[in-house]
């Protein structure tokens, strides 16, 4: 017995045939480009979980230390009844917030929200069991989508951390924290993890591991289609690209046919053709500075409370105000 509910506002269906459309948009559109979510399906989130493990990828322990230090001052802030964590997956930097908003605040309830309904049953009854009093309410949706399924009352702080921000492009990301803006009341709290600009001989290896683990976490968006779609990719022809766009500060990966191609995607009857040194772009990691962030935050509606740094400046924690 425990406390845990989860409630499922996205179907398999739902999925599919979002899967469905953005495939067909990215891949006849010029250049190709595919979503950056659809990395994560079994295979693909324990090859994330490897890149975390990865010398050269810094972001999640990074975060992870940056939180360690100051969650305590966090929650002493935030005085958050009500814990919102968007993309908590395995909700593995959770217990860390969780303790500290219980022992410095009021925290009743607990809200993880997932794309993944296998990876948020586990984590909520995993977390509903090590904090016995603790609400724990799962919220299965697509935040890109929509946010109205998050529950309203009690205090909240809505955290999303890892640095996944990054993954929108600047239009997406206003349009998340506008999102964000109309489901919080006045004077309930954004908490923010954001990847900072730093020296790309960092930078660029963080998304380009001399193991090749990265490389193959992104040739695993083209096993995800095989799959899902009856696509007959063959995933070792394409070679993994990370630049680093010192305009734009993003981190683009791209996927190169190393041969000229002809892919069958069968379940949408489409054939798509690569010439020979083709990229497909899929994903951007975008680093952030403070006062860009905090302009962003500024003109969603978000007054920029504190930002907490790691000694080497290459991650923030933001949190903000709803206005
Ligand atoms: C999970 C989105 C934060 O952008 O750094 C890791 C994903 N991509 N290596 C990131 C990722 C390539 C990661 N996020």
């Amino acid at each position: 017995m425990n406390a845990a509910t989860v409630e499922v506002h996205l179907t398999d269906e739902d999925l599919t045939t979002a899967l469905r459309e953005d495939v067909r948009s990215g891949l006849t559109s010029e250049p190709k480009s595919l979503p950056p979510k659809y990395f994560y399906d079994a295979r693909g989130s324990e090859l994330f979980e490897r890149i975390t493990e990865l010398a050269e990828y810094y972001p999640t322990r990074t975060e992870r230390a940056l939180l360690e230090r100051v969650v305590g001052e966090i929650a002493g802030i935030a005085q958050a009844e009500v814990l919102v964590e968007l993309g908590a997956g395995s909700a593995a930097k959770t217990r860390l917030l969780l303790e500290a908003l219980i022992s410095g605040g009021p925290l009743k309830t607990y809200v993880p929200q997932d794309v993944s309904v296998t990876a948020l049953n586990a984590a909520a009854e995993q977390v509903a069991v090590e904090f016995p009093g603790l609400a724990v309410h799962g919220v299965v949706s697509d935040f890109t989508a929509t946010l109205d399924n998050l529950p309203r009352g009690g205090r909240r702080m809505i955290a999303f951390l890892g640095g996944t921000i990054g993954n929108l492009v600047p239009s997406e990301r206003a349009d998340f924290l506008a999102g964000i803006h109309e489901v919080l009341e006045p004077g309930e709290q954004l908490l923010l993890g954001a990847g900072l600009v730093i020296d790309p001989a960092v930078l660029v290896p963080a998304y380009d591991d001399a193991s090749g683990v990265t490389a193959e976490f992104n040739r695993n968006v083209l096993h995800v289609l095989n799959l899902r779609l009856n696509a007959n990719f063959e995933p070792e022809k394409f070679r993994h690209v990370a630049l680093w766009d010192a305009e734009r500060e993003w981190i683009e990966m791209r996927l190169e046919a190393t041969e000229a191609m002809r892919v069958t995607v069968a379940d949408l009857d489409l054939t798509v053709d690569f010439a020979a040194g083709e990229q497909l772009r899929t994903e951007i990691s975008a680093k952030f500075r403070r006062a860009g962030l905090e302009s962003e935050l500024a003109a969603a509606g978000f007054a920029t409370e504190r930002m907490w740094t790691d000694p080497d400046e290459r991650f923030v924690l933001v949190l903000a105000e709803r206005r």
